[in-house]
């Protein structure tokens, strides 16, 4: 009798509510897969849970990747999809979109001056993606962040299906890097360092808010600056190791993967996933903003408000904020001049 009672309550609920119901696994797309951040980020993928469908696109030719990483022993599917054509098919019903194609950097360049190679990448899979797969979330690598986020809210502002909940900039490495180097300078793990960074992606606009590190962060004044500038750094650190031979791969593909299962998780409904990311906002007078948010099943569920900084924290904010609304400027801009 019990059992029945039960059974018939819960075809009650998936018959008068299915929508309750939380989706477990979701096609996930990664544009520019075949690359260097591209390669390794699918593969963290594969290794996770959540993704019933992997769609891999590139321009160049994706069947080898692909059968490759099939082999992994783990559920769901991995279909490939190669030229600008497919574009459309491989975003196709997908949840989430995550965006690694473009160009690196080479040594003495700012991620600025990436715009004129990788804009087109922002407009044509926002266009894509306004066709394909209107509510799916959209995440970008691709540099430079600060002007591509807001040249894709443009492209899917002028199409009709802009959520700004839906669309992010991944400034994960940068939250990486800071528990890295401040686990390895108090001697702990980073794991158990937590810190968020606000602003941007790029230079000055990156700021670790060391004010609010757990554990308390037990450097002096000195340090944090040092500490600071090389986070703001770090990716020209990695630029100049490779001589030439490109940027940060492998661990934006670990920042990556760690945004995108948050993503997933939040989307699967579990409550509490809280990242930072670049995002249109709110919370000062530039129109894009990194800080944390707290993510859902529509992407944003809602943002944390800016904690109390320590002064220099707030000095540096009033300093990067004229620095990022320039950005946005540029990126819509640059948009505008595309459609
Ligand atoms: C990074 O932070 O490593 C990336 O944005 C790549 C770059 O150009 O620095």
């Amino acid at each position: 009798m019990l059992l029945l009672d039960g059974l018939k309550l819960l075809s009650n609920i998936a018959l008068a509510a299915p929508w309750r119901l939380s989706r477990r696994t979701f096609k996930v797309a990664i544009v520019g897969a075949g690359g260097g951040i591209g390669q390794p980020l699918s593969l963290l993928l594969r290794s996770g849970p959540g993704i019933k469908e992997l769609a891999l696109h590139d321009l160049v030719e994706m069947k080898g990747i692909a059968t490759d990483l099939s082999h992994v022993s783990k559920s769901g599917m991995v279909t490939s999809f190669s030229g600008e054509n497919m574009l459309e098919p491989a975003v196709s019903c997908a949840d989430l979109v995550v965006v690694a194609a473009g160009m690196p950097r080479l040594p003495g360049m700012q991620r600025d001056q990436l715009m004129a190679a990788n804009g087109q990448v922002a407009v044509k899979v926002a266009t894509a993606v306004s066709v394909a797969c209107p509510e799916a979330l959209l995440a970008f690598i691709t540099n430079p962040v600060n002007m591509i986020v807001p040249a894709a809210a443009e492209v899917l502002k002028v199409n009709g299906i802009y959520d700004p909940c839906r669309l992010f900039g991944i400034t994960t490495l940068d939250v990486v890097r800071s528990e890295k180097f401040i686990g390895d300078f108090m001697k702990i793990s980073p794991d158990n360092v937590k810190i968020p960074v606000i602003g941007g992606h790029a230079g000055i606009t990156i700021l670790p808010l060391f004010s609010q590190c757990q554990p308390e962060f037990h450097g002096d004044k000195a340090v944090i600056k040092e500490m600071t500038h090389r986070i703001q750094e770090a990716g020209t650190e990695v630029v100049k190791a490779k001589a030439g031979k490109g940027s940060a791969t492998l661990s934006m593909a670990f920042a990556g993967a760690r945004f995108v299962d948050s993503l997933l998780r939040g989307l699967k409904g579990e409550k509490g996933i809280v990242e930072c990311a670049y995002v249109a906002s709110e919370l000062t007078d530039a129109p894009f903003f990194a800080s944390p948010l707290e993510l859902g099943k529509d992407g944003i569920e809602r943002f944390l408000p800016l904690p109390t900084m320590s002064s220099t924290e707030e000095e540096a904010v009033a300093k990067l904020i004229p620095v990022v609304q320039e950005n946005a400027k540029e990126g819509i801009d640059f948009a505008r001049k595309c459609l």
